[in-house]
């Protein structure tokens, strides 16, 4: 494996054991854990952690600046969604970081073809929160938490948010999804030119009509690219914008 592993049944949050670790002067140390009692969420918002999920926070200490911090996200985007085909879900991404399941509008669950119940712009299966510490014009650290929602019931979970479980209908053989998230990163991680073409194979946002809520205001347009090192380039009636942080909706395909 390219990390340590330090496996656990249940931890409050392996975000924040990976930063005790890292306090400790470790790094290329993996957390893993069945349960988490305090997970941490984008936002200041929390995690939803029920046993069977696949909680994991990844330790690392590139020689890189602060700024490349959202490629090392995206890269877990990817590896969250590498993990999710490999175990037969498919997934895309919406920026910047949360994997979701399309929905078919048409042919929801309950076949009433209504947008609401049917989670119109699909359900989030995984996210990751990326949690870092800088010393000078370098990372000291960084802290990748990738949660993916795996064998855990939907009714557990937020509203809007799916399992794998869910959307199978039957488990899925953790251990290789924790190998895939691992090795699939690790990859991308060594080699951070590789992760916007990569994150664009399976990106789900570009091309939509989308609005996203920043700092100094609501920008709708059209999602055209992603820049490094992880911006949204949207395209609006009045030119070009491209947004680091924000809170990314897909509106309704016209
Ligand atoms: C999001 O809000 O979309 C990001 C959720 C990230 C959750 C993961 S679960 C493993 C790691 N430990 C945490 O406390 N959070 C991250």
């Amino acid at each position: 494996a390219p990390y340590a592993i330090e496996a656990h049944e249940s931890v409050p949050s392996t975000n924040e054991r990976a930063r005790e670790l890292a306090a400790l002067g470790r790094t290329d140390v993996a957390v893993i854990a069945d349960e988490q009692t305090r997970g941490r969420g984008r936002r200041d918002r929390g995690w939803t952690g029920p046993p069977g999920g696949i909680y994991a926070s990844i330790l690392l200490s590139p020689d890189r600046p602060p700024a490349d911090a959202p490629l090392f996200t995206l890269a877990g985007a990817v590896a969250a969604v590498r993990a999710c085909e490999d175990v037969g879900v498919d997934a895309g991404i919406k920026w910047p970081n949360d994997v979701i399941v399309e929905a078919d509008d048409d042919h929801n669950e309950n076949g009433t073809g209504d947008r609401e119940t049917s989670g119109r712009g699909g359900r989030k299966l995984a996210g990751v929160l990326t949690e870092t510490e800088t010393e000078g014009d370098r990372l000291s650290w960084l802290v990748v938490g990738v949660g993916i929602n795996a064998n855990v019931d939907p009714g557990v979970l937020p509203p809007g948010a799916t399992s794998l479980r869910g959307t199978l209908g039957e488990d899925v053989d953790r251990q290789v999804a924790i190998r895939e998230l691992l090795d699939r990163f690790h990859e991308l991680a060594s080699d951070p030119d590789a992760v916007l073409p990569a994150w664009r194979e399976r990106a789900i946002t570009l091309g939509r009509r989308v609005r996203v809520e920043t700092e100094d205001g609501t920008i709708e347009g059209t999602a055209v690219d992603v820049t490094r090192p992880g911006a949204l380039v949207i395209e609006t009636p009045t030119g070009r914008r491209t947004v680091h942080t924000g809170e990314c909706s897909h509106l309704r395909r016209v």
